[in-house]
This record gives structure tokens, sequence and C-alpha cells, in this order.
């Protein structure tokens, strides 16, 4: 079983970070085979150019892509850590799904629709929030995230949403509650993702 973490967080002292870190701990505690690409750090282009779709479009994927897509073809489990930004993911992580997730990679279009490719994969994912859990639910928010997220990005290209974890308030809480927050995502990566 191999695990891929796929991180789009600047800031290495953020809430995000130790979310990946704690996740990290968890997968060697369990000496589980795993890597770690962090967008930012990368420099991930996540910008998805007209030669981009045209050499997509011509089998020729353009070599920073392909990387990606071997990392992603070689796990069982991916795991996704963002925060929310405008309701959604950062711009990096979205440009990734642009630019990664691509035609004939992860989905294909057939006479009877859209067939997703990454079909046997999992993924975890796990977001977190400045608005309440109470603000979030009171909008429809997270349902309206986990659509246009979870169903039309990760079980549309056939992987299978193991979960999606949201951390809410994270900027107002005490250092004790987020403290909580990372024993709480201990127990889930344990129970979902191990
Ligand atoms: C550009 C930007 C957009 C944001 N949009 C939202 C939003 O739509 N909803 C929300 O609850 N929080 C929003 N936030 C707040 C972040 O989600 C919050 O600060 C972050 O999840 C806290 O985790 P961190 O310490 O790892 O950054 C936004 C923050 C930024 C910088």
């Amino acid at each position: 079983m191999k695990y891929l973490i796929i991180y789009a967080h600047p800031k290495t002292a953020s809430f995000n970070h130790a979310i990946m870190e704690t996740i990290s701990e968890e997968l060697k505690r369990s000496n589980k085979d795993f890597e770690v690409r962090d967008l930012y750090k990368i420099h991930f282009n996540p910008v998805l150019s007209e030669e981009d779709l045209a050499a997509i479009q011509d089998g020729a994927v353009p070599q920073d892509i392909k990387t990606e897509q071997d990392h992603v073809r070689s796990a069982d489990t991916l795991i996704f850590i963002f925060p929310i930004w405008w309701s959604s993911m950062p711009a990096m992580l979205k440009g990734y799904i642009d630019r990664v997730f691509s035609l004939k990679f992860a989905y294909d279009i057939t006479a009877d629709g859209v067939i997703g490719l990454l079909k046997g994969k999992k993924a975890f994912i796990v977001s977190t929030t400045g608005a309440s859990k109470e603000d979030y639910d009171k909008r429809g928010a997270f349902k309206m995230m986990n659509q246009s997220m979870d169903m039309a990005i990760f079980q549309l290209s056939g992987m299978e949403v193991v979960g999606h974890k949201y951390f809410s308030s994270v900027p107002n809480v005490s250092d004790q509650d987020r403290k909580q927050m990372l024993e709480e995502l201990r127990l889930s990566v344990r129970d979902k993702v191990l």
C-alpha cells in the first residue's frame, strides 16, 4: 500500500502544516510507504496553458505533469490537505487538478459520458476553515463543498472518497483546541486511512 500526500499551503507556520506533519507521523508510525508533494515548495506551475492542452491532446504530456501523474499512479491512497479559500481549494491545488488530472489520465469521455480512470484508489481529504461549523452548517456550505470537490472532482475521477475531515474556526480557537483537533485527526487517519 502506497500513500501520497498532496499538500497545498504556502506557510510553514500554519495549522495545515501541522496537519501534514501529524498525518506523516501516523504513516511513519505504521511503517507505511508514503510521499509528500508540497505544491508550493516544489513551485508547481498551476496554470494550464494552451501548449499544455495541445500536448495533452497529442498524448505528449509535459514532463512536470507526467512527474506528478507518476506519483498519483503509484499511490493506492491520496491524501489532500488544504485550507478553504473562497469556499473551495486554493488556486494552487485547483491548478494541480486542472493540469495533472488530465483527459485520458484521470478521466475519459465515452459515448456513455465521463468515466473515471483512477478506480481502485482512495481519497482522504482534510480541510480547514476560518468560519465556524455553525456558520457553514447554516449556509449549507459543507454540502456545497462536498459536491463541488469530493463528488465533482475526486469521485468523478473514479476514486473512493473515504472521508473529508473539516476543522472549523481554526484561527479563532485556542492552542489547546488545535492540539485536540490534531488528536481527533490521528483517530480519523487510523480509522479511515491506515
Ligand atoms: C484567500 C483566503 C480566502 C479564504 N476564504 C475562506 C472561506 O471562504 N471560508 C472560510 O471559512 N475561511 C476562509 N479563509 C480562512 C482560512 O480558511 C483559514 O485561515 C485557514 O483555514 C486556517 O488554517 P491555516 O492556519 O493552516 O492557514 C480564507 C483565507 C484566505 C487567505
